[in-house]
């Protein structure tokens, strides 16, 4: 089956020899060809240019996309999208005055989902998962992550494992999965954390491992709920598996994560609201990626990822949604991109950079995912008419989106 997409006003993040990210001054620069063609056969990208040069070919479908742009779909690197229902509660009691941690240390938070989650059957919490995958390809993703971690025993941390696998079954978006058993400290276990820490190391993790049910582990590396000596351990362990880190740190507070991230190879570290000059110094010529997550920093209102420190010291930057019941009820990434211009200072350029090319690497999807280029899924978002492609993180809040195509098909 082929399909070409003719008329493009602007095909965006077009590139002939695939790279693997893009950091610093590059991410201003978004490669594009106005007045172009795409054409897909079955999955792949099979050509790309102007349509000037146009060549004769008989397809099977035409689009006339006269008037919109093209441009791949969103990689988002960072989710909590398998959950049991949601936590509407904590967000009144919050605006009611209480703080995250308040609601966390008084038995809410990430304890509250995990008690509904572990009460869930199996096929409910793939339903519920399920409906927000949908969600999210309409939202334009193509390419998402997806953590365990509110599982926190062996039977419940697979079962959220076994439902991401299910859905990247099912689903033509590509899903990598995540270990993330040291989220929380389960309250059977509130005085004795290296307790259960050898539990997930010695007893959850191989198991994992073995039944090839996550491609990544995860900590929580913040204050109150693993330290960096426990995310050490835990690190170490998941290499002994061949596990690949992309860990939660520098969230509410600034404690050594990201040296342990870097210590260990971790493909990303995830969060950065707080970045003293040692965490950016640390990440210089690794191929560590560091991850902005500003609609969890909108939602809980807590500061922003400093996204120019980050560039203008030469790094690269990802962004993802952390679409979550407790800190970011919300998977949408047009909105992180409004969000990131709007609050962190990222220019247009830098925005889509971050979430296309740079969170395919940061899900180890870069040869796949993240840009338009010849022998990648065909996985694209076409746009309604729109100015510029300036217009989609300025116009926010609104939808810019007429047609998704994952794997070459509109969904
Ligand atoms: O990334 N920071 C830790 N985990 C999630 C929030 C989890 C929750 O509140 O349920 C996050 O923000
Ligand atoms: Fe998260």
């Amino acid at each position: 089956m082929t399909t070409l997409i003719i008329n493009i006003k602007e095909l965006l993040q077009v590139e002939n020899v695939p790279k693997k990210m893009v950091c610093g001054k590059e991410m201003k620069i978004i490669p594009s060809i106005k007045n172009a063609f795409l054409l897909i056969e079955n999955t792949i990208i099979k050509d790309f240019g102007k349509m000037e040069d146009l060549p004769k070919i008989n397809t099977e479908k035409i689009i006339d996309a006269k008037g919109k742009t093209v441009l791949p779909t969103w990689c988002d690197s960072h989710s909590h999208i398998v959950y049991a229902g949601n936590r509407e509660q904590e967000f009144i009691d919050r605006i009611n005055g209480l703080s995250y941690e308040e609601i966390a240390n008084n038995g809410g938070g990430i304890l509250n989902s995990v008690l509904k989650l572990q009460q869930t059957s199996e096929e409910e919490l793939y339903q519920q998962s399920a409906k927000r995958v949908e969600e999210i390809m309409k939202l334009g993703t193509g390419a998402v992550e997806i953590k365990s971690g509110y599982g926190l025993t062996k039977e419940a941390e697979l079962k959220m494992l076994r439902v991401i696998k299910r859905l990247n079954e099912n689903y033509p978006i590509t899903i990598k999965s995540t270990f993330l058993a040291a989220h929380a400290l389960p309250s059977e276990f509130k005085n004795n954390k290296s307790g259960y820490l050898d539990k997930v190391i010695h007893e959850i993790l191989p198991f994992v491992a073995k039944e090839k049910l996550a491609d990544y582990i995860d900590v929580f590396c913040e204050t109150g709920y693993f330290s960096v000596d426990d995310a050490d351990r835990l690190l170490k362990a998941g290499a002994e598996y061949g596990l690949i880190p992309k860990i939660h740190v520098n969230q509410f507070t600034a404690i050594g994560g990201v040296q342990v991230g870097v210590k260990y190879k971790a493909l990303s570290v995830d969060h950065l609201e707080l970045m003293r000059d040692e965490d950016l110094e640390i990440l210089k010529n690794t191929g560590t990626m560091p991850v902005a997550l500003p609609s969890c920093s909108y939602f809980l209102s807590i500061p922003y990822t400093p996204a120019r420190k980050i560039i203008d010291a030469g790094l690269p930057l990802a962004l993802a949604t952390d679409y979550n019941p407790g800190s970011t009820p919300s998977g949408n990434m047009n909105f992180v991109i409004s969000t990131a211009c709007i609050k962190m200072k990222m220019t247009p350029e830098e925005a889509i950079n971050a979430a296309t090319i740079n969170g395919a690497y940061a899900m180890g999807l870069e040869k796949t995912h993240g840009s338009i280029c010849k022998g990648k899924k065909a996985n694209f978002i076409i746009t309604k008419e729109i100015p510029s492609y300036g217009f989609i993180p300025y116009s926010f809040g609104n939808s810019h989106i007429d047609k998704v195509f994952m794997e070459g098909k509109e969904i």
